[in-house]
């Protein structure tokens, strides 16, 4: 960029390093997005890029789908926020429960205010506090998931998860040995992004589950950005049962979102009918605009639709594998693993295609053939611009 774009010379004045999700952040800085529509972007240069981010792959049917679109004007034409519960929370809980087999749910804003009810939900049912996790996942921005040492983390909050390395059997055996009756939950992302897009293997997962019973600690899967990959989740294709689920992005249409789902027992403590501790506010959370962009989405995201996008990302990934580069990830989630992420993204954006800026390509059933093949043809390009090779 040779000229400074004037948007931005307003936002540094108003918005800490001119902008506000830290995630979206790319040196110098990124541009400002105008319109999106089906599986393209523009950006106010007028530069349009085909969107293999879709939001941090919330958007599963890319931008302004018009179906969806209509389900959230026609709950917003009848109140877009009310003192009451709807109906919309109703559906959307019975869709997914019946995708998920998962009983009981409630709804947020956020995938970070889902993982942090997730927590208390768990510490309120056992009664402990410990929470294991596994270094590398993002869970979102909540105190306890964030980096060890993070600043504005108090020490006391930090010092109520064990973080271990992911995969590592062993680890976790001698964790849950040593802590096991003071663990609340061990919480997972079954193939998490931040740490590579590497899927967890069988052996870990199964370990996992054992022993969580064996110790009458819960085991939460966050399926925040996983859940896209089976008609459940992630969660499924290991064949385990979780005690607690989060999920959020392509659950709420495009708008935003955070849930978690469990057993009445275990959400018990959220009951008010059965004396529940543990409060549960949003003034937005539930709210029928979101419940019904949700749920349309859901509804157009069917198995044929899902296996479709998987075998797209996978027919994807074995190109790009083929040509040289390292791509993890399943299905229609792909990570390019590159040395400088900044360069790739700034390489692929000239070359329109937006992609996550830690090398995360995502999706959509807005793309065309003729799109991924664009996708496939930037990738390769950046690839020997860069000579990402690692
Ligand atoms: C696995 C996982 N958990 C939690 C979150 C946080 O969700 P949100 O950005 O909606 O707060 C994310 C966001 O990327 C995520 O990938």
């Amino acid at each position: 960029m040779t000229t400074v774009d004037p948007l931005y010379t307003r936002a540094v004045e108003v918005l800490p390093g001119g902008n506000t999700r830290s995630t979206v952040f790319v040196a110098p800085h990124p541009p400002y997005a105008v319109r999106g529509s089906g599986a393209v972007v523009v950006d106010s240069t007028g530069h349009e890029v085909i969107d293999c981010n879709n939001n941090y792959t919330a958007l599963i049917h890319g931008h302004a789908h018009p179906e969806i679109l209509e389900a959230a004007a026609t709950a917003a034409s009848s109140g877009t926020a009310f003192g009451l519960p709807t109906h919309y929370e109703v559906d959307m809980a019975e869709l997914l429960r019946h995708r998920t087999g998962v009983p009981q749910w409630r709804f947020c804003n956020s995938g970070t205010e889902a993982v942090m009810m997730l927590v208390r939900a768990a510490r309120a049912h056992t009664g402990r506090d410990l929470i294991i996790r596994f270094s590398g996942s993002y869970h979102g921005t909540y105190d306890g998931v964030v980096s060890q040492g993070a600043s504005g983390v108090p020490a006391a909050v930090a010092d109520s998860f064990i973080v271990l390395p992911p995969n590592d059997v062993t680890a976790f055996e001698t964790a849950m040995r040593e802590h096991g009756d003071r663990v609340a939950a061990v919480l997972i992302d079954l193939m998490p992004n931040r740490a590579g897009l590497v899927p967890s293997t069988q052996e870990f997962v199964d370990t996992l589950r054992t022993l969580s019973t064996a110790h009458g600690a819960l085991l939460a899967v966050d399926e925040i950005i996983t859940f896209r990959l089976g008609f459940g989740g992630l969660h499924q294709r290991y064949g385990i049962t979780p005690d607690l689920v989060s999920l959020g992005k392509i659950i709420g249409g495009g708008y935003p979102i955070g849930a978690i789902g469990g057993s009445p027992d275990v959400l018990s403590s959220f009951s008010p009918l059965a004396n529940g501790t543990v409060a549960w506010g949003g003034t937005f959370s539930a709210n029928p605009v979101t419940m019904a962009a949700g749920a349309t989405a859901l509804r157009l995201f069917d198995t044929e639709r899902i296996e479709d996008l998987n075998s797209a990302g996978d027919q994807l990934r074995i190109e790009l594998s083929a040509a040289g580069l390292t791509v993890n990830g399943s299905g229609s989630l792909l990570r390019l693993v590159v040395e400088d992420t900044t360069a790739l993204w700034w390489e692929l954006y000239r070359h329109g295609v937006l992609v996550g800026t830690n090398g995360l390509l995502s999706l959509s059933t807005a793309m065309n053939d003729e799109q991924i093949e664009s996708i496939r043809h930037a990738v390769l390009r950046a690839h020997s611009a860069l000579d990402t090779r690692v």
